[in-house]
């Protein structure tokens, strides 16, 4: 069996609970909305995480199913308020919500999303104390979340950003999410505390190399390959790692083509082309990718500790596929 069949068989009980959830209630539009993403498609890595993390610390990951569907459905309310602030159309292969709903009725399937999250972890067969552990837990994520995301609005301002302020950025809008499905997952598995946030450590290490990896698909793979527009952050002009590191490597001349095009609302493709020719030719793509599977390693060493059964694998198997995918 290939890893995605296996990370399959993982989320299917992880699809049905969402499409329990999920169902069409009146108003039938809010509800359509609500549900058009989620079950567009997506790879499920935070809810599989939560799983297979329960899964190696010895727990039973069916105990974990209702929470690793509610990390999914605050993973696709802050997909579809970000398809609003990134002004992108395409997301899970189809129109995005707003593009099919209007921006009113994406607001709301968001707060929509965001709120079911809740209902499935109070209907989690878990104890009380780790349950409200939980709720706190996803509420502070959702916190952080929108640190990160204005730090990322932020940045489009700015003409570079300093790489330690990019990182900060990138664990609160993307990492933190992967270090609630771990550290969920380990006490969900009956682990203490102390236990669960070296578990959740891991996954913000990981999930740090699976932002800048994603920087990098979306300047270097076609739409047909992501699910979503390619070369969306070079129009938005985003400060990637990939632009704050070919900016502190390029020359005068190519480093003010590059912020021409980045701060430029209408490019053409051309453009985009020309930005990414920029960020390959001075190696801050290479370093990107080097640095992403920097953090993978990182990730690696603390599961490295646990005994060596099919779930660790599995683990580190996910760990690796989210820093290498899709090239
Ligand atoms: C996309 O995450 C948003 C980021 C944090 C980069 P995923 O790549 O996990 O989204 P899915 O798999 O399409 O749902
Ligand atoms: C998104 O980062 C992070 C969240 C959705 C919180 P991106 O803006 O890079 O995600 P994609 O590329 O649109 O999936
Ligand atoms: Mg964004
Ligand atoms: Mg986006
Ligand atoms: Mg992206």
């Amino acid at each position: 069996m290939n890893l995605k069949e296996k990370l399959a068989i993982k989320a299917k009980p992880v699809n049905k609970a969402l499409e329990k959830y999920l169902k069409i209630r009146e108003p039938k539009k809010l509800y359509e909305a609500s549900a058009h993403i989620p079950l567009a498609g997506g790879k499920r890595l935070r809810p599989v995480m939560a799983m297979i993390t329960c899964d190696m610390v010895g727990g039973n990951s069916e105990e974990a199913i209702p929470f690793a569907a509610a990390l999914e459905t605050i993973h696709n309310f802050t997909l579809v308020h970000d398809d609003v602030m990134d002004d992108d159309d395409l997301r899970h292969g189809v129109d995005a919500c707003h593009t099919i709903y209007g921006l009113s009725t994406a607001i709301l399937a968001g707060d929509t999303l965001f709120a079911y999250a809740f209902e499935m972890i109070t209907d989690c067969n878990i104890n009380d104390k780790i349950k409200a552990d939980l709720v706190k837990n996803i509420a502070y994520v959702v916190r952080k979340i929108a640190e990160g995301q204005q730090m990322d609005i932020n940045f489009e301002e700015e003409e570079t950003v300093d790489p330690e302020l990019y990182l900060e950025m990138i664990r609160l809008k993307t990492s933190i999410l992967f270090g609630s499905a771990a550290y969920g997952g380990a006490l969900i598995g009956g682990k203490e505390i102390e236990e669960a946030n070296e578990l959740r450590q891991m996954a913000i290490w990981v999930g740090l190399g699976f932002q800048i990896w994603d920087d990098y698909l979306d300047a270097t793979a076609p739409a047909e390959v992501l699910g979503k527009p390619s070369g969306s952050d070079i129009r938005q002009g985003k400060r990637t790692l990939l632009v704050i590191e070919a900016l502190n490597r390029t020359n005068e001349e190519e480093r003010k083509e590059l912020i021409r095009i980045l701060d430029d609302n209408n490019n053409a493709d051309s453009d985009i082309k020309r930005a990414v020719e920029i960020m390959s030719n001075c190696g801050a793509l290479e370093n990107c990718r080097e640095q992403a599977l920097g953090y993978l390693n990182g990730a690696k060493k603390t599961i490295g500790k646990y005994p060596k059964n099919d779930a660790r694998t599995l683990l580190e198997e996910l760990l690796e596929y989210m820093v290498t995918r899709g090239h």
